[in-house]
């Protein structure tokens, strides 16, 4: 549906998944001064395997994880605990033994590259060029969670089959909230598909081109690499994602999809809360205990 340029290979199929996990995490200090903001816990599992699952129902085999200092642990929780499933085994607690090997993704199906400092969220997707190579890939950032639906990967891949190119997922948001984010300008809709013009990072919401915003999940072609190779620094003195996008848009077909996936934003606190109710909620064996203590809890 875009008229712009030629389209890269449509049949090319998205395999590998980078996720930065290289931040800081500022928002949700004090907690991440010593834990990493993508090992906090909804519920019972950290951020991370939400988005490593995510991928996992879209068709992604390949997860690439760009890493930091401070961020071992995230490794950690990918591998085998030998300790800990042994004690499990001699204590017969078998079913939460099988849970946790089930969880732990084939050997070799993560892999790690270092960006040795946050210098933002474009630096960090460039730290995984070899690792990806000359393919188009996805992009998802963990502190943007699913929260039902058939998840963000799964909607941006089945958006790709249809048109190639560039995509990223969108969702509307009420227009007084773009100054909050990165929103896109669109030139054409068919159904959930727009093809963009651009995208203006926190507009203000007379200036917005549009009240869609951009949600952290992309499929790039790897032609954003030699942008962001010489991409200088942008907002926050950091090297920008979105202003590499931008370079990308206008090169080549660039389309939204609008989203039908529920979102949590986890980067902050508060959104971090409302994601443990909500997912606490949907899940049977903490759903009556957890609504009886909120409406004792809240004033009538
Ligand atoms: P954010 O901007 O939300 O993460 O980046 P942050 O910088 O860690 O958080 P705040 O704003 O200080 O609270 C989204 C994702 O990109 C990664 C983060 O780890 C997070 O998963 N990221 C960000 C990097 O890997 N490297 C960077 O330089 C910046």
């Amino acid at each position: 549906m875009s008229d712009k340029k030629t389209s890269p290979a449509v049949d090319a199929r998205v395999r590998k998944v980078v996720i930065p996990v290289a931040g800081l995490g500022t928002r949700v200090l004090p907690a991440t001064k010593s834990i990493p903001k993508e090992l906090l816990t909804v519920v019972d599992r950290p951020l991370i395997d939400y988005v490593v699952e995510e991928a996992r129902q879209a068709g992604i085999s390949d997860i690439i994880l760009v890493t930091g200092r401070g961020k071992g642990a995230i490794e950690e929780y990918f591998d085998h605990a030998f300790e800990l499933e042994a004690t499990l085994r001699d204590k017969g607690k078998t079913a939460l033994l099988d849970d946790l090997v089930a969880n732990i993704p084939a050997a070799g199906a993560v892999s790690y590259t270092r960006q040795q400092a946050p210098l933002g969220l474009g630096h960090a997707v460039w730290c995984a060029r070899t690792l990806v190579g000359d393919e188009p890939f996805a992009v998802a950032l963990p502190d943007e969670i699913s929260a039902g639906g058939p998840g963000f990967l799964s909607e941006l891949v089945a958006s790709f089959n249809e048109v190639g190119g560039n995509l990223v997922a969108v969702e509307e948001v009420p227009r007084e909230q773009t100054s909050k984010y990165g929103v896109i300008s669109p030139k054409s809709r068919d159904g959930d598909l727009i093809a963009m013009d651009g995208m203006v990072e926190k507009p203000a919401p007379e200036d917005a081109p549009s009240n869609f915003r951009i949600i952290g999940r992309y499929v790039l072609q790897p032609d954003i690499f030699e942008i962001l190779a010489t991409q200088p620094r942008g907002a926050g003195g950091e090297i920008q994602l979105t202003d590499a996008m931008q370079t990308l848009n206008a090169r080549q077909p660039f389309h939204a999809r609008i989203c039908s996936t529920p979102i949590h934003d986890c980067g902050s606190k508060l959104g971090w809360l409302m994601a443990n109710v909500d997912m606490a909620l949907k899940r049977e064996e903490f759903s009556e205990g957890l609504t009886g203590y909120l409406k004792a809890r809240l004033p009538v």
